[in-house]
């Protein structure tokens, strides 16, 4: 890797509205930290949260100047720091968001704020280093463009339908996911595998089929069906309800996921793509007698639980059926915004 250059995104920061930059990057030759790993990335894939942080201008989402963007990332360990016992080159590892954290930390915002793709160096380079304890061994069922879907919107949905302890989801379970965006797939996915129903919903008739074709054993349009939750309610056995929602529309979604909720029900409140349409009064969790749970991304423990159910249930991520390359990666970010995209927007590096 020495004496050659390669090429990063490099996010400008500080406010930036327009924060993508495509650069050699200056990082290639140094001296590798005693506990850092260098890693060629083979494959990385987007998240709202990337696009957010690209697009700049909300506080919660700048940048500090010059940090490489990019949340998800599947690569192979070049070389390792004299301290480094647990990886070693050739290993395929995955980035985890934070670092410096113990590996069942479970993150609030100002950690995912502090983590890579934001305050520290992500994935959207050729090769990235990441501490040794904030990488975790990729599954070896699946590509490293499935793989590089796992890290962001893998993790969350992961730890919505399995995160809170005695509530995992189970065989038998019915679970409503919302929408084709990452999470919301990756939740089907999941849930299928653990031997739930799933019930989905889409904005788009070309999305229905698809779905089914991943498993979900109904699918509702949420924009001919206003009363989307209590269509899927009537689905459930006795109309009971479901017993896991993973919400990702917040305000948009949030009344009907009340609708949809059974008894002691976990609503699990991941995402923000319809804020600050109608305000849901938080009285309605006490009339549903329900759980509603927030989930920021996971901990290296679920991480690594993740990625061995994966590999026993031989879960094969689902991709959009574009894919881009580094170059491109502008090109993604697009596809990103407009919502064109079926499940992850994925970016290959190698
Ligand atoms: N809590 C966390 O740690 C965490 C981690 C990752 C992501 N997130 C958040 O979770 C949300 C989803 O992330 P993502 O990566 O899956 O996003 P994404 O891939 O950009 O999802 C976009 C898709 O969501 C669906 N959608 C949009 N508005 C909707 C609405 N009002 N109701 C139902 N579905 C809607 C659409 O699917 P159709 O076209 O099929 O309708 C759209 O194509 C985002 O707000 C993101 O910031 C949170």
């Amino acid at each position: 890797m020495a004496n050659k250059q390669y090429k990063t995104w490099m996010l400008k920061g500080g406010g930036a509205t327009d924060n993508l930059q495509y650069v050699q990057d200056t990082r290639t030759n140094a001296a590798l930290g005693p506990d850092e790993v260098r890693v060629v990335m083979h494959a990385a894939s987007l998240n709202y949260r990337d696009l957010m942080i690209a697009k700049g201008g909300l506080p919660v989402t700048q940048a500090v100047p010059n940090t490489v963007p990019g949340s998800d990332g599947a690569g192979v360990v070049h070389s390792v720091g004299p301290n480094v016992t647990t990886f070693r080159p050739g290993d395929k590892v995955l980035p985890h968001m934070v670092q410096g954290v113990s590996d069942d930390f479970l993150p609030r915002l100002d950690a995912i704020s502090g983590g890579i793709g934001q305050a520290v160096n992500g994935t959207l380079c050729e090769q990235g280093v990441y501490p040794a304890e904030s990488v975790v061994r990729m599954p070896n069922n699946m590509s490293f463009a499935q793989a590089a879907t796992l890290g962001c919107s893998g993790l969350t949905a992961w730890n919505a339908l399995m995160g809170l302890k005695g509530r995992a989801v189970q065989a038998g379970d019915y679970v409503l996911v919302q929408g084709t965006g990452g999470v919301s797939i990756a939740a089907l996915q999941f849930a299928k595998a653990a031997g739930a129903t799933v019930v989905a919903t889409t904005g788009k008739e070309a999305n229905m089929a698809r779905l089914t074709a991943l498993g979900a054993a109904h699918v509702i349009n949420y924009k001919t069906d206003a009363t989307w939750g209590a269509t899927a309610r009537k689905l459930t056995p006795d109309e009971r309800g479901f017993d896991h929602i993973v919400d990702v529309g917040a305000d948009a979604t949030m009344g009907q996921s009340f609708e949809a909720i059974r008894t002691d029900g976990i609503i699990s409140l991941v995402g923000v793509l319809g804020s600050g349409t109608n305000k849901v009064d938080v009285m309605t969790a006490l009339w549903s007698v329900c759980v509603v749970r927030g989930v920021l991304l996971g901990s290296k423990d679920m991480f690594r639980d993740m990625v061995a159910f994966c590999e026993k249930h031989d879960v094969q991520p689902a991709l959009d059926d574009e894919t881009f390359s580094l170059a491109d990666a502008q090109g993604a970010f697009q596809r990103l915004e407009k919502q064109q995209h079926f499940s992850k927007v994925v970016i290959q590096i190698q």
